[in-house]
């Protein structure tokens, strides 16, 4: 399987507007992280699920079922993990799929667990075979069969853990096995945040960096963000930067317009390689459809990187279709290019970003 991660810092994502982490961001992430279910913004139902869950297991006294955060990068799913262990007063030990190689790993982090703690699990996708196998019997019977010794003399001895909530994070919960998926017992499936979200994410995110930000500035950033709050901070402190250096330091619309155009995000916050899979679709395949492979290649990056980075949010925005004969370019993508759409072109207006919840 080809399996590129989120979080391996692609050298070739576009900076500005990947929704993966940046090395020199994550300590301003920290800052800007929502601490609590009120301070965050935005997945309403979510939130409304999440709190009866938590809310459920505190009245009877027992850690809450297991969570699973699925949804794009950059939307909140750490945040949240840390936001359930602070609901629940409870401490977080935070590991990695990729980290959990060995089973033996796996076990020593477990039989570590005190009763109540939060243990978190980015990535869970890519946990390895065994090191999944005893998450099975952790998550179902609070217990642990370590294998001691090899070949015909191994024996597996039973260990009992302290019961916890497991909440895993996922890019891919497609890519999950269903024995683990079906081993949670509520799944949080994240969306892309609405321009009116974002707008209250980077008024907070402005307050907490001092900067002087107008209305209509908030609204500008917002509904170029690609409805990710992890673009929306990072496009706010590059529109910061422009205005301490180019003006006086104040983020309004004028500013805003000149710093985003600067730094070459359109006016749907489209990156690059969005742009550059839509030309591709576009001008190469005649609008589609093409399977997400042969697309790649002609944008020279990862099918997984195409399929999971740009496409969630090119279907959002009613450019992309998926099809069973591949992808298709709507006539909106080419509209949004300056194009004329052949009349095959599926969707014959373009349709309205965000105009419901259930996308
Ligand atoms: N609902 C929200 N309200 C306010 N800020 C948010 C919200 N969600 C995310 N953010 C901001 O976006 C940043 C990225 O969020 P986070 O790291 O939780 O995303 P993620 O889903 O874990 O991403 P990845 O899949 O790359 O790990 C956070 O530092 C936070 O500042
Ligand atoms: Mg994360």
């Amino acid at each position: 399987m080809n399996d590129t991660s989120w979080n391996d810092g692609d050298a070739d994502a576009d900076p500005l507007v990947s929704p993966l982490p940046q090395t020199a961001e994550r300590d301003v992430e920290t800052t800007l992280r929502p601490k609590d279910l009120h301070e965050f913004v935005g997945q309403p139902r979510v939130r409304e699920q999440l709190e009866l869950v938590l809310h459920g297991a505190m009245r009877r006294g027992a850690p809450p079922d297991h969570v699973l955060l699925s949804g794009p990068p950059g939307l909140g799913k750490t945040s949240l993990a840390m936001i359930i262990a602070a609901e629940l007063g409870a401490a977080i030990r935070i590991t990695s799929g990729p980290a959990l190689e060995r089973a033996g790993d796996l076990a020593a982090m477990l039989s570590n667990l005190v009763e109540g703690d939060v243990l978190f699990i980015d990535e869970i996708h890519r946990i390895a075979r065994p090191a999944e196998e005893m998450l099975y019997l952790a998550m179902e019977d609070f217990r642990v069969d370590v294998v001691v010794g090899k070949g015909p003399g191994a024996t597996s001895i039973p260990l009992d853990i302290a019961p916890f909530t497991l909440v895993g994070a996922t890019t891919r919960s497609g890519a999950l096995t269903g024995p683990l998926r079906d081993r949670f017992g509520f799944t949080a499936h994240m969306e892309f945040y609405t321009p009116g979200e974002l707008e209250l994410i980077v008024r907070r995110s402005a307050d907490i960096l001092g900067v002087d930000l107008r209305d209509d500035g908030a609204r500008e950033i917002a509904g170029r963000s690609r409805g990710t709050p992890r673009i929306a901070n990072r496009l706010l402190r590059r529109v910061r930067d422009f205005a301490e250096v180019r003006a006086d330091g104040v983020v309004d619309l004028e500013i805003a317009r000149a710093a985003l155009a600067v730094y070459d995000v359109d006016e749907l916050g489209l990156d690059r390689l969005d742009r550059a899979v839509l030309h591709a679709l576009v001008r190469s395949f005649g609008g589609g459809p093409v399977g997400v492979s042969t697309l790649a290649v002609a944008v020279g990056e990862e099918p997984t990187t195409v399929e999971e980075v740009c496409e969630p949010y090119l279907v959002r925005a009613g450019m992309l279709a998926r099809t069973p004969r591949g992808r298709v370019a709507t006539a909106a993508a080419w509209a949004h290019l300056g194009l004329d759409a052949p009349d095959h072109a599926p969707g014959e207006t373009a349709p309205t970003l965000f105009d419901d919840a259930t996308g």
